[in-house]
């Protein structure tokens, strides 16, 4: 898989990347991301992405110049599944749209900033306008970073058996169960018995349960859709 990500701030991008999961994917050849600055596309002589906005009114707009060339020039190169805008407007992310994005072949991750873009930037190039939740933030970038490990590390060989994403909260509409490890007390602190059974199907029964139970609690809604 391709990641594209069009930015005014790269430097805010890289680091996520080199750690952990991210990293190892990267290392793997499984996933290719690419950091694209948009003041690299600009024409205009100041070197500016954007501008103020017509009809008056608070914060800058990005323009649609930069953008355009930036979205046409990879655009030229390959065709990409989704064109995305990173958004607080956007359809909430949550993990069937990580499912389904993992398996994509290629896909171009716009980050907003100031007020955000020129409409015409959503009307002609965007084909998906993801947030990641209900709040603000400075950019587009942290949610671009989000959207780009909940995906990656779905991508089928990324993961190893242990760290399976079939097992994650969500992955079934159901949070997680409790998890232990040694010591089998602390402090007077005990682990539940049926844990240190060794009774597979008792311990399968048990984690059905508690996953049940904890959704109920925490996220009804979740169990709306069953
Ligand atoms: N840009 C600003 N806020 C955002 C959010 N909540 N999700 C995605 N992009 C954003």
């Amino acid at each position: 898989m391709r990641i594209d990500i069009i930015t005014v701030l790269p430097e805010l991008l890289r680091s996520p990347f080199e750690a952990s999961i991210m990293k190892r994917a990267i290392d793997k050849g499984l996933v290719e991301v690419h950091f694209h600055n948009l003041r690299d596309y600009t024409t205009n002589k100041q070197k500016s992405v954007d501008d103020y906005q017509f009809g008056g009114g608070a914060g800058m707009v990005m323009s649609v110049q930069p953008i355009d060339d930036c979205i046409t020039a990879l655009k030229a190169e390959r065709s990409y599944d989704e064109v995305i805008y990173m958004t607080p407007d956007g359809e909430t992310l949550n993990q069937q749209m990580a499912n389904k994005m993992s398996m994509y072949e290629n896909i171009i991750i716009l980050c907003g900033h100031y007020k955000g873009v020129d409409q015409r930037v959503r009307d002609h190039f965007i084909t998906k306008e993801i947030s990641i939740g209900d709040y603000v933030l400075s950019g587009g970038e942290l949610g671009a970073l989000v959207l780009s490990d909940a995906i990656i590390r779905l991508i089928p060989g990324v993961l190893s058996d242990e760290t399976s994403a079939l097992t994650d909260s969500f992955q079934d509409n159901l949070l997680s169960p409790p998890i232990y490890t040694r010591p089998a007390e602390y402090k007077g602190w005990k682990v539940p018995e049926v844990l240190l059974s060794g009774h597979f199907a008792k311990i399968e029964k048990w984690r059905e349960d508690m996953a049940y139970e904890h959704t109920k609690n925490r996220r009804p809604d979740l169990l709306e859709n069953e």
